[in-house]
């Protein structure tokens, strides 16, 4: 099992040396890329508050579908619905987007944020976090658990004001 509480201490310190989120989703993905084996795609997709699409952000991996819209595929579900999609086999997931082949698993990870506009002043969601295996299963409970602490650092540290006017 990968080391959850060192990786959340590392983007902790990368994201309280500098908020921006560019850089703390650019460090995420590389750290994630790095601490997980058997991954074939890691990154964001940062929520475009004009429409609720999903824009493809910071990732390793190959290259990705640029814009997914409001609900679609194992993102956008994860963002409509604001809650984490783990799918063991993602050829049973109705509306997959299969932007790599390779992908069998995968886990998928709402980021808020207060610049996400949430219902009553709520933060809202700014960003998805997916990840992608090639195989089947690839994410347990114990990656759940550990992959939401993870993020729920970027929550706390990073800066998304103003992404979409960059
Ligand atoms: N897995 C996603 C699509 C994005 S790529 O796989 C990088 C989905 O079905 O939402």
């Amino acid at each position: 099992m990968p080391d959850y509480t060192l990786m959340a201490e590392q983007i902790r310190s990368l994201a309280e040396s500098e908020p921006l989120w560019l850089p703390v989703l650019a460090n995420a993905s590389a750290l994630l890329n790095e601490a997980l084996p058997d991954l074939n795609w890691v990154g964001f997709y940062l929520r475009d508050p004009r429409d609720g699409s999903l824009v493809l952000g910071p990732f390793q991996g190959k290259t990705a579908c640029i814009r997914i819209a409001e609900g679609r595929g194992v993102c956008g579900t994860a963002a409509a619905k604001d809650e984490i999609q783990l799918v063991p086999d993602v050829h049973k997931f109705p509306g997959h987007i299969a932007c790599d082949s390779a992908s069998n698993s995968e886990i998928v990870l709402p980021v808020h944020s207060a610049a996400g506009n949430g219902e009553a002043g709520r933060p809202g969601i700014v960003a998805v976090l997916d990840i992608d295996s090639p195989l089947y299963n690839r994410f347990s409970e114990e990656d759940r658990e550990g992959l939401l602490s993870f993020v729920r650092v970027i929550e706390e540290c990073a800066d998304f004001s103003g992404w979409y006017a960059l």
